[in-house]
């Protein structure tokens, strides 16, 4: 306690109080910055550089038609329309079951290579994922 009153009212107090007063400033700005960076990059990217792709279904086709996606990406399927839809891996390794206006249905990627897939409903509507 003592060492701390002396310090405070001793000699050039002008300059000591004014310099720390300057730093916390700067420091806070900095951090602030900081925090919105990792903030925008775990949202866009994921926890380990993975991202989440959306395709839309509307007026009866997925958009995109194609899909360039990475191993460890998740795609998102959502529907506009008001008629049901599925995304439904040609052979099934993979089936949203029925999707109704506004409803999502996520797949995580684990495997490479290229997968088709159509609406269970209206096998016209095709789709494609290249996984790279
Ligand atoms: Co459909």
């Amino acid at each position: 306690m003592a060492s701390v009153f002396s310090r405070k009212s001793g000699g050039r107090v002008g300059a000591s109080l004014a310099t720390p007063t300057l730093l916390i400033a700067t420091l806070a700005v900095l951090t602030v910055g900081v925090e919105f960076a990792s903030a925008d990059s775990a949202s866009a990217k994921g926890n380990e550089g993975t991202r989440t792709h959306v395709v839309e279904i509307r007026q009866f086709k997925f958009f995109p038609a194609t899909l360039d996606v990475k191993t460890g990406d998740t795609i998102t399927w959502k529907n506009l329309d008001a008629a049901p839809h599925t995304a439904t891996a040609i052979g099934q390794a993979w089936d949203s079951g029925k999707l109704s206006r506004n409803q999502s249905w996520s797949l995580k990627i684990t495997g490479k290579g290229t997968v088709e897939y159509i609406c269970a409903y209206h096998p016209a509507m095709k789709g494609k994922i290249v996984v790279k």
